[in-house]
């Protein structure tokens, strides 16, 4: 090893390699760590605070989607650090769950319980948003088996054009194409996809909404006689779609279809907030705003708002009174959850959004927000369809508005939007995604900036947005 292959632990700087990146001050890199792309080279984060990213060669970015729709409450939020760093002083950051009881993580729990409206029973607190989903699978599965070990209920039905996490069970569920794609062959074969709810592509000519949620359920319905009623444990559905469509949003009175036709077929209606939920759409919760509430709901990312890795499933009376007359166990369980830590930053997140009544200023300032897209980039020949709630705003990009065609998907149009967002002549984030017509063509980017923001800030989101827009389709207009 040659002595410039020494690096400072945490050091991101270049020993020899065989592939080293190129930074783009010239200098070679060699980066340890798997990135998500191998031939791409991310600017370097040092630190954050409020709406701000600040990389390691300068740069102050705005920070216009909290990461993936995490960080809520912005960068270095003091009382949040303060809870941690407390929390960590009493030497118990972690607990073994399966044998501990934890006072914070039942504070926690509690605030939870509280914000749904007395709807939910109980919480269990997993790591991550894929593992709250394969958790609400199983406590979904075992509600059935608790009755019956022969139970005949082994499918679930979701959407096409969803995301559920990454975990090999949650992706079974999602129906997001390309992540799917190459694990196709060991994926759930129980999991049955259903058309999502958008209104943008599905709608028929003067269709009302209506009419529009009853062909919804018409197909759930469809699905549940084709697989048998008693064959199906749960329809599972994420109510604003995030990643998989660019923050689709349910047609009002679409919950209530869709839990309508579960019950009447004594299945369960489970609902994927991870992303859309605590406080993302201007309600706690999604389901809130239409007052449905699902049997299980998961919840995530602003739930820690990225100060701790930490999700949950929120669980109904119904299924906690069925686990307990029954096992009084859930036959599940990780080293990595339920962790103090974890709890101290999730509730000191969560008592900063009641105390401060951030849920006003996400209806406030999503509601300019929506305003300002469509003042600045509704007219845009390629920008198809701006959509979303609160703070939770997607643009669908289309090469021909009339007919709703998409891009060459070669042409990477989202991915391009969000490149230049981010390159030092905009220094701001946005959050690409493709496949949002058929899994593979369609593009879109999300917004999903922190529930701190001012009106200055949506101004200056809103403008920049519309900046990077119309110059990446005037490129590509001239290749
Ligand atoms: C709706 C939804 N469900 C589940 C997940 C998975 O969460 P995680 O990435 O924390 O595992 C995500 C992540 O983006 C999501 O958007």
């Amino acid at each position: 090893m040659s002595p410039s292959a020494v690096t400072e632990p945490g050091s991101r700087d270049p020993p020899d390699s065989k592939s080293p990146a190129i930074t783009k001050d010239g200098q070679k890199r060699t980066i340890y760590h798997l990135d998500r792309h191998l031939h791409k080279d991310f600017p370097v984060v040092v630190s954050g605070k409020g709406n701000h990213l600040f990389t390691k060669d300068g740069r102050t970015i705005f920070d216009t989607t909290s990461g993936a729709a995490v960080s809520c409450l912005g960068h270095g939020n003091e009382r949040v650090i303060n809870a941690v760093h407390k929390q960590m002083t009493t030497g118990i950051p972690y607990l073994a769950s399966s044998y501990w009881g934890s006072e914070i993580v039942d504070d926690l729990c509690k605030e939870l319980i509280n914000g749904t409206d007395g709807k939910m029973a109980k919480v269990y607190l997993t790591g991550s948003g894929s593992e709250a989903m394969e958790a609400s699978a199983k406590l979904a599965r075992q509600y059935f088996y608790e009755n019956d070990k022969q139970t005949p209920r082994v499918n679930f039905i979701a959407r096409e054009g969803s995301y559920h996490g990454n975990t090999i069970g949650a992706l079974g569920i999602s129906g997001h194409v390309a992540r799917r794609a190459p694990y196709l062959p060991f994926l759930m074969p129980n999991v049955h996809h259903i058309p999502a709810c958008n209104a943008y592509r599905q709608r028929k000519e003067g269709e009302t909404d209506e009419s529009f949620v009853a062909r919804k359920a018409l197909e759930l319905e469809e699905k549940f006689l084709e697989l048998g009623p008693e064959t199906v444990i749960a329809f599972i559905a994420e109510p604003v779609v995030g990643a998989a469509l660019g923050c689709v949003p349910y047609v009002p009175g679409y919950l209530r279809v869709m839990r309508d036709v579960c019950h009447k077929y004594g299945a369960l209606l489970i609902l994927d907030e991870v992303m859309c939920g605590m406080g993302r759409t201007g309600t706690l919760h999604a389901w809130q705003g239409e007052g449905v509430a699902p049997d299980l709901q998961t919840i995530g990312k602003g739930l820690g708002g990225g100060y701790q890795p930490i999700a949950a499933v929120l669980i109904s009376e119904k299924v906690v009174n069925r686990l307990s007359d029954g096992s009084g166990q859930f036959v599940h369980g990780q080293t990595y959850q339920g962790m103090p830590v974890q709890a101290a930053a999730a509730l000191e997140v969560q008592t900063i959004l009641r105390e401060e009544n951030l849920m006003q200023n996400v209806a406030t300032q999503g509601a300019y927000l929506e305003k300002r897209l469509k003042s600045l980039l509704a007219d845009h020949p390629h920008v198809g369809d701006i959509r979303g709630k609160g703070l939770f705003w997607g643009l669908e990009f289309v090469r021909d508005k009339k007919t709703k065609e998409p891009f060459d998907p070669k042409l990477g149009v989202a991915q391009r939007v969000s490149d230049l967002a981010l390159s030092p002549l905009y220094n701001m984030t946005l959050y690409p995604g493709g496949g949002t017509v058929d899994g593979v063509s369609g593009d879109h980017v999300i917004l999903a900036p922190s529930y701190i923001v001012t009106k200055d800030d949506i101004d200056y989101i809103a403008k920049v947005t519309s900046d990077v827009v119309h110059q990446v389709f005037q490129e590509i207009g001239s290749l």
